[in-house]
Order: structure tokens, then C-alpha cells, then sequence
């Protein structure tokens, strides 16, 4: 029904019953539906429908070895889709609906197309909390495969004016449900029964991850990094277009400053008040108004913790602060 260069208008629907209606419809008919999580803005495909899903590659211009999430209403769906062993019920129970994904095997019967999962036998699944998600999950009666709603590569977008910022014309509609009150990606887990794996830090703290199942995570690998050829090596992410200094006490001229904490003479500043949550929040949002504001000038970034929501916090800074691929 539709067709890569035939997604002329991006519309933006409300997050009322009239918007979500149209929202589900549009998913039925293979198209694809930016839409709001808690965390960040997903771009939704019906995860049954090949040519749905290869859109979605195709909008984001992303690699097509980076297996997507499966987004579902409820626990019972995602049983449906996936083999959940004691542990990963037990996160599930936890953190349920929230800001964690499991990467757990796929049911061989669940019907989707082999492009979400990029041919693996495993599948990222997630059950997110805002009403907007629910409610669009509710209404639409398939599993739901959504990456990040930005282009690849970019910086992922919290509310809905970032996402047409980036895929305007490329998508059929845009589920307006305002700002993302966590801000950063969820996290990922891999719930090996013998050892436990944090695969991407994000809007779970990996402490809180670790102190409900009574365990220690292992780390990595970093999931977005898993490029065959080269482990282990950081690869440009979540970047603006300006680069980045990080760990800066100041700025140095010509810089702009993204501050947190006490940081005198910021441009913006993530928290004032050395909050990780609020920082978090704001982060992506931050980063594109800093991007805006340097015009082809260094971002220098104030330190951050490094722990609860700051190691995401420095993964995505570390990761928009890398080398640039060439071209
Ligand atoms: O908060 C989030 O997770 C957002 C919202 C929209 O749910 N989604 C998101 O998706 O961040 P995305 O596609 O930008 O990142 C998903 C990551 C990818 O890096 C991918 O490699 C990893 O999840 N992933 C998905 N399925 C996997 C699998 N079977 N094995 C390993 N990694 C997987
Ligand atoms: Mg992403």
C-alpha cells in the first residue's frame, strides 16, 4: 500500500481516540507510525509485515543487521511472541511495564518477519508504561517493531517535533503524545540464566536491575557496536552535528557549553541542581538546542557521574562525542 518514495506528507495525530484509532489503522496498512514511549519516540511497523519492516530500514537509513524491538501491550503478549525463562520473568515482573528490554529466544511460530530480528533466533521485547504506548498497543492487535525514531546515527528524539525534524516525508504520521518523561533509551538485558548481561545502559539503572534479582550484571557487549569486523569499537551515535568535548570544567572559546551541576557561564545547563533524572530528561532535547546554538562550534559537556542514570547518561555522550565515518 505503500511504497518508500510515496510517503509524501508526514501527519501529525493527536494522542486522543481520533488520533489513536488512525494511528492503529495506518499500522494495519503497513505504514509506519512515529510514536511515543516513555523513553524516547519509536518508529512503529507491524512486526508481521515484511515490507513494513524494511521501510523502517529504509526511513532510518540504518544498517540492516541491527535487529529491532518488539513492542507489546502486556506480559502475556510478550509469552506469546517469546521464551521467558524464570529469570527474565522475574524481571519482567519487576519492570513491567518500563523502561527495560529483554533480548530472549524467539518463538519460532511467532510470525515476524525475519528483518526484526535480523535473522536471529533472539528477540529484543519490551512492554512500555506511557498511556499513549499502551493505549496504541491495546488498540492494534500485533506485536509492534520500533527502533528510535530518528535517522541513524542521530540524536533520538523526545517529543514529537524532533521526529519530524528528522524523517518529515519519510513516514506516514507522527502520534503526538508531547515530551518523554525518561529521556534516554531503555535498557537492555540479556537474562542468561549463568551470567546475566547489561547490553545497553539506559532508563533502568543498571543498580536497580541489580538489586532486584539479587545479582551482578555482566557487561556488554554494547549492542549498537556490534558492527561484524569491529567489537569492541566505539561507533558514532546519538551525535549532533557539532562536535563534542566532554569532561569539560569550562568552556574554552570559540565553545559552546552544555552545563550540569554548579557550571558558571553554561549555555544550557542539564540540571542545575546535579539531578540524574532531570538531566536524563532533558538530554536529548539539550543536545539539539546546543547544536542549534554552536553553528560549527565545539560542544564542550560538564562531567557527569558515572552511576544510576549517569552511565547512560555517558554512553550516549561518549557515543555522540566518537569519530565521525568518513563521508
Ligand atoms: O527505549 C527504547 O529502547 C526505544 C523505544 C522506541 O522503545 N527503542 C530503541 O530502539 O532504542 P533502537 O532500535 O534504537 O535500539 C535497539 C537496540 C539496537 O541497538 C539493537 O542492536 C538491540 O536493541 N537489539 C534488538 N534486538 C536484539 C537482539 N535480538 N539481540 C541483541 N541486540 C538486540
Ligand atoms: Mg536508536
Amino acid at each position: 500500500m505503500f511504497s518508500a518514495d510515496s510517503a509524501s506528507e508526514t501527519i501529525r495525530l493527536s494522542d486522543d481516540a481520533i488520533g489513536l484509532d488512525a494511528a492503529a489503522e495506518l499500522l494495519g496498512a503497513g505504514g509506519l507510525v512515529a510514536f511515543p514511549t516513555e523513553t524516547v519516540y519509536g518508529l512503529g511497523a507491524d512486526a508481521r509485515n515484511d515490507r513494513a519492516v524494511a521501510r523502517v530500514f529504509e526511513a532510518k537509513g540504518r544498517p540492516q543487521f541491527n535487529p529491532l524491538i518488539v513492542h507489546l501491550p502486556d506480559l502475556e503478549a510478550a509469552r506469546a511472541i517469546a521464551h521467558l525463562n524464570p529469570l527474565a520473568e522475574d524481571l519482567a515482573a519487576a519492570f513491567w511495564p518500563g523502561a527495560l528490554t529483554l533480548v530472549v529466544p524467539l518463538r519460532p511460530d511467532a510470525g515476524l518477519s525475519p528483518l526484526v530480528t535480523a535473522g536471529l533466533p533472539t528477540v529484543g521485547i519490551r512492554v512500555p508504561d506511557s498511556p499513549v504506548a499502551q493505549s496504541l498497543l491495546r488498540r492494534f492487535p500485533a506485536p509492534v517493531a520500533a527502533p528510535s525514531a530518528n535517522p541513524s546515527g542521530r540524536i533520538s528524539p523526545t517529543s514529537a517535533a524532533h521526529v519530524l525534524e528528522g524523517l518529515s516525508g519519510r513516514i506516514e504520521a507522527v502520534l503526538d503524545g508531547g515530551s518523554c518523561a525518561v529521556g534516554l533509551e531503555s535498557t537492555i538485558v540479556l537474562p542468561d540464566r549463568d551470567c546475566p548481561r547489561l547490553l545497553r545502559p539506559g532508563g533502568i539503572p543498571h543498580e536497580t536491575i541489580e538489586r532486584a534479582i539479587g545479582r551482578p550484571l555482566a557487561a556488554g557487549p554494547v549492542v549498537e557496536d556490534h558492527a561484524p569486523g569491529s567489537p569492541g569499537q566505539m561507533s558514532s551515535h546519538y551525535a549532533p552535528r557539532a562536535p563534542l568535548r566532554l569532561e569539560a570544567r569550562s568552556a574554552r572559546d570559540p565553545e559552546v557549553y552544555l552545563g550540569f551541576a554548579a557550571a558558571p557561564g553554561c549555555d544550557l545547563n542539564l540540571s542545575p541542581a546535579g539531578d540524574l533524572t532531570e538531566a536524563a530528561a532533558n538530554l536529548f532535547g539539550y543536545l539539539r538546542r546546543m547544536d542549534a546554538l554552536a553553528q560549527g562550534r565545539r560542544i564542550a559537556v560538564s562531567p557527569i557521574p558515572d552511576h544510576g542514570l549517569g552511565r547512560a547518561i555517558n554512553d550516549r555522550l561518549r557515543r555522540a562525542a566518537a569519530p565521525r565515518p568518513a563521508g
